[in-house]
């Protein structure tokens, strides 16, 4: 090669070279041809098989169906506060982007290209089942070693609903028993598969990152991962598919749960969601609804109950009571408390210190008539924050984090409150850790961005948005000597 030549080759090669890394930064490195509904990860096998809705599965599988009615997958895409936000998020990046959204509250209708966008109408019973049981028993596998972060991220599932036998179509279903003769009763094939038993088939959707950046939002897999839960094999199933008091044994046994333990529940927290389809099934006159959303409702408040431990120690200086130390231990959670969208959900605490004569002596993290919290309400949460390093809720502007303040499985987080001028004679404390799924302004934001075909009055009975009920997780009430 002559001096000429070589220099032509080194200048394409470096052309080349920036180009591709500027195509790397602008698409962050996924591949389109092995994810055409990025920034959706989702893969489809496409054959003649089609999806099937959930009444259907419900005619010969009728405990699983009535346990999923209601539970937070089958409102995964009507839930009024997704549409809200993914209106926003229409509004805000466009229908492309926004897909990474659906690809998680609706699967199945992303593939088959039905849902475009936010909205109710005209949609098919399968699109409306959201996270509906075709989703999880198609699932065949997961890419999640070959995304761009390496790990279950923006749902990185395979859905194969079924395959092509001499041009007819042949439903499968995988499951996590082994195949027996009959298994189906010929509406569809039955194939073993261990995933199903494991975290790894929720974590493609339970782990989410920036559509573009690959900033983590919303970590559960991965807190997962990380925790001592991990280590002795409890996974998501063995606390979110039983009963609450199988749920405790699993959080504080490890001791895994036996089959017939198991249920289509998918309870966690949302007690909020609950309550409106209890509101929205009273309405439409559906009892049976009504019925196990009240029960939802009350396992969702009970887990919350179970999840954290409290105690309360004071500290003396020269004698005298000087501060308390309030430490709240993430005790039964298998990732951190909260977790998910931990820079909208709220946990805090409220304590209140009072005097032998009543006199309030300590206050903090009061919620005022608006619904609001004090900026110095000890809060344990997450902010996020956008590209001009500002305040920013919405996940398609979150790059990075000013403040991670969750509390890690098995461990804890104390908090410090000085006392002064107590005197000798012993005070009350009153200690709450309060939860509710957002701040009343969020709430009302969303809310107030929901699709025109969705009528809040008419699907719920509510006129103007109400109050974001607060559950107390834990309420506890001491008396502390004012002298060492
Ligand atoms: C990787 C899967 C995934 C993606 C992508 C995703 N979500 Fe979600 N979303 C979830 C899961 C899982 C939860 C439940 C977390 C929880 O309850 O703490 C959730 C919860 C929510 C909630 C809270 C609902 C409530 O009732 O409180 C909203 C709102 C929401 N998502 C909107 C969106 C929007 C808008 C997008 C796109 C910008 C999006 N999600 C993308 C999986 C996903
Ligand atoms: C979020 C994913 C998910 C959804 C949605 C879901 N399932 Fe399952 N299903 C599972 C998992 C995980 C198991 C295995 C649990 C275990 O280890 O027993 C399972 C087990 C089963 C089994 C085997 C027997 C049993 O109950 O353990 C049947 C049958 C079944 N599901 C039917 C359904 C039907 C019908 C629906 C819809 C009404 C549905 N599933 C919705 C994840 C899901
Ligand atoms: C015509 C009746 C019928 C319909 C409809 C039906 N199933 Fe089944 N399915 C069965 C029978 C029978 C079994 C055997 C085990 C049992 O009785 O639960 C079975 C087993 C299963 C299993 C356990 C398989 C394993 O290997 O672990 C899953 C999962 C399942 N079905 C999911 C579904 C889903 C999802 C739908 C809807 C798409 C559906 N079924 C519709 C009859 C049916
Ligand atoms: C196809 C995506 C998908 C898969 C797979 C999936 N989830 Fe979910 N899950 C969601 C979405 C989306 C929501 C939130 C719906 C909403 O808030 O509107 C959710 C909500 C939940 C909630 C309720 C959270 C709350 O705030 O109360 C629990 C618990 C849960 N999932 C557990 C599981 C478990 C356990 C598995 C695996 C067996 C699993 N999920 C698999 C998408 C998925
Ligand atoms: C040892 C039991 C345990 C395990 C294992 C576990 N969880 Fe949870 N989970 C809880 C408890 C307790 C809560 C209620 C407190 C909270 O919100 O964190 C909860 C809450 C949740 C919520 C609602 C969060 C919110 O505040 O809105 C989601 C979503 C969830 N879990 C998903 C998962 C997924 C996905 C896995 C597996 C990767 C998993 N969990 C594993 C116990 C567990």
């Amino acid at each position: 090669m002559q001096l000429k030549q070589v220099c032509v080759f080194l200048g394409v090669s470096i052309i080349l070279a920036v180009f591709s890394s500027l195509a790397a930064a602008e698409f962050a490195v996924v591949d389109k041809e092995q994810y055409p509904y990025a920034p959706s990860l989702i893969q489809w096998e496409k054959t003649a098989a089609e999806f099937t809705e959930p009444e259907t599965c419900g005619e010969c599988h009728p405990q699983q169906y009535e346990e999923w009615r209601g539970s937070m997958h089958s409102l995964a895409f009507q839930d009024p506060i997704y549409q809200g936000e993914l209106m926003l998020a229409i509004e805000a990046v466009g229908h492309d982007v926004a897909r990474q959204c659906e690809g998680c509250h609706s699967a199945a209708a992303v593939v088959t290209g039905e849902v475009k966008g936010a909205g109710l109408t005209g949609l098919s019973p399968l699109a409306m089942a959201g996270v509906s049981c075709d989703v999880c028993h198609s699932i065949k596998g997961h890419s999640h070693w070959q995304t761009p972060t390496h790990q279950p991220e923006n749902g990185s599932m395979i859905l194969s609903p079924g395959k092509e036998v001499d041009g007819e179509a042949v439903l499968t279903k995988f499951g996590p028993l082994p195949v027996e003769e009959g298994c189906g009763d010929g509406f569809h094939e039955c194939i073993e598969s261990p995933l199903h038993q494991q975290t790894e088939l929720c974590g493609s959707c339970h782990q989410i990152t920036h559509y573009e950046k690959h900033t983590p939002l919303e970590m559960t897999y991965s807190e997962w991962k990380n925790s001592p839960y991990a280590a002795k094999g409890i996974n998501c199933q063995d606390c979110h598919m039983v009963e609450l008091e199988t749920f405790k044994r699993s959080a504080d046994t490890f001791q895994k749960p036996v089959r017939d333990e198991y249920h289509h529940y998918f309870n966690g927290a949302n007690f909020l969601m609950y309550a409106l389809t209890e509101m929205a099934a009273q309405k439409s006159g559906d009892e049976e609804l009504a019925a196990s959303s009240r029960q939802k409702y009350e396992m969702a408040v009970g887990r919350l109950q179970a999840a954290a431990t409290l105690d309360i120690s004071p500290v003396y200086r020269h004698g005298k009571l000087a501060e308390v130390v309030v430490r709240i231990n993430n005790q039964r959670a298998g990732h951190y408390l909260p977790t998910s969208l931990t820079n909208i959900r709220q946990m805090w605490l409220e304590v209140t210190a009072t005097d032998a004569s009543g006199k309030t002596i300590l206050s903090s993290g009061q919620v005022n008539s608006k619904g609001q919290l004090p900026a110095d309400a000890r809060r344990f949460n997450s902010d996020g924050m956008g590209d001009n390093m500002h305040f920013a809720i919405d996940p398609w502007s979150i790059v990075s984090f000013s403040k991670h303040d969750t509390i890690p499985p098995k461990g804890y987080r104390e908090v410090h409150y000085g006392l002064t001028g107590t005197g000798d004679d012993p005070i009350n404390l009153n200690v709450k850790l309060r939860f509710r799924q957002a701040n009343q302004k969020v709430a009302e934001k969303l809310l107030s961005h929901v699709p025109d075909d969705m009528n809040l009055e008419a699907i719920y009975g509510i006129k103007e948005i109400p109050t974001v009920p607060i559950i107390d997780m834990i309420d506890k009430t001491v008396t502390i000597s004012g002298e060492e």
